[in-house]
């Protein structure tokens, strides 16, 4: 592990005055200091602003829960913001804020952040920096890359604790993709050894309603959707290829880092897979939770 930490970046100015370290792997930047398997750079930056997109468009909107006026709400784990942003235009009287262990790099060609949206850095693993009871919506999407898979009862408590007495609290997760065929099978299988060696588990997406559910939550709602990954599934299927091989190319620096496959044998598998995705019908899973803290 200790040859993944050789080469620490001292990062930007802003990156620096935020107190976070990064390293560098295989072309990609990662944070140095949290088990997070994804890289967090400009590349993955427009993979998840595409992810939100895909998702909001896959899911019909950004939330599930029956939100009624909320007066707060908190995104935790908000990556580049988007998420948090469209909820600040949806919800013009309402507090947003968004915390993450990086701060969201500013759009120079976008739109300001809106004025009822703040940013407070925060590590959801060491507790979020916000008293009891403070937000009437907790929404944490897609860290399951993010969160040791021994922590994750501590921050199911933790999204608990920071929510008001009445409040919901939403969770989406995904899981591996299906069915993709024998070369899709081999990248998920190295994908998630990878992870494992970083104390992540990519396997618990469905699992994740239950922690929340042991941590508290009541009149719970759990429902899961498949998208289709491969032309086979239209616009979203494309769209759904497009974000699953962004995630596989993503981890490729770590699986080759840490010797689990070298980086031309991970290259040539993830071609195969591309050129089978027709071929077989793969899938994408995601798990949506939601339920309310007990008055
Ligand atoms: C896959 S991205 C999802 C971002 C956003 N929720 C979305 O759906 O677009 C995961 C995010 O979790 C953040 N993250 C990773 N580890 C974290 C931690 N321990 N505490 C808070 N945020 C974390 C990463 O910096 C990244 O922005």
């Amino acid at each position: 592990m200790a040859t993944l930490f050789r080469r620490r970046d001292r990062g930007t100015a802003a990156e620096r005055g935020t107190g976070r370290r990064f390293f560098w792997l295989g072309g990609r930047r990662h944070v140095a200091d949290a088990p997070y398997v994804l890289p967090s750079d400009d590349q993955e930056i427009n993979r998840l602003d595409f992810q939100h997109y895909m998702l909001r468009y896959a899911l019909r909107g950004n939330y599930a829960a029956p939100l009624n006026h909320p007066a707060t709400i908190l995104d935790v784990g908000s990556g580049t913001g988007r998420w948090a942003y469209e909820m600040a235009a949806l919800f013009p009287e309402t507090r947003i804020v968004g915390t993450d262990l990086v701060a969201p790099k500013p759009d120079a060609s976008g739109p300001l952040p809106p004025p009822n949206y703040t940013f407070a850095q925060g590590n959801v693993l060491e507790g979020l920096p916000f008293p009891d009871d403070s937000f009437d919506f907790v929404h944490m999407r897609l860290l399951l890359f993010a969160i040791s898979a021994d922590k994750w009862p501590a921050v199911a408590r933790e999204l608990i604790r920071v929510t008001r007495p009445g409040g919901w609290v939403e969770s989406i997760e995904t899981g591996p993709q299906q069915h993709g065929g024998p070369a899709m099978d081999t990248l998920v299988g190295w994908i998630t050894e990878a992870s494992r060696r970083r104390s992540v588990d990519p396997l618990l997406g469905p699992h994740v309603a239950s922690f929340f559910a042991n941590a508290g939550l009541t009149s719970m709602v759990t429902r899961a959707i498949s998208l289709p990954v491969g032309r086979a599934g239209g616009r979203l299927g494309n769209m759904a290829a497009a974000d699953v091989f962004g995630v596989v190319a993503g981890v490729k620096p770590l699986v080759a880092g840490l010797g689990i496959a070298d980086a031309q044998t991970y290259d040539s598998v993830l071609e195969a897979a591309r050129a089978d995705l027709d071929r077989h019908h793969c899938t994408l899973p995601f798990y949506i939770a939601y339920g309310q803290k007990p008055r």
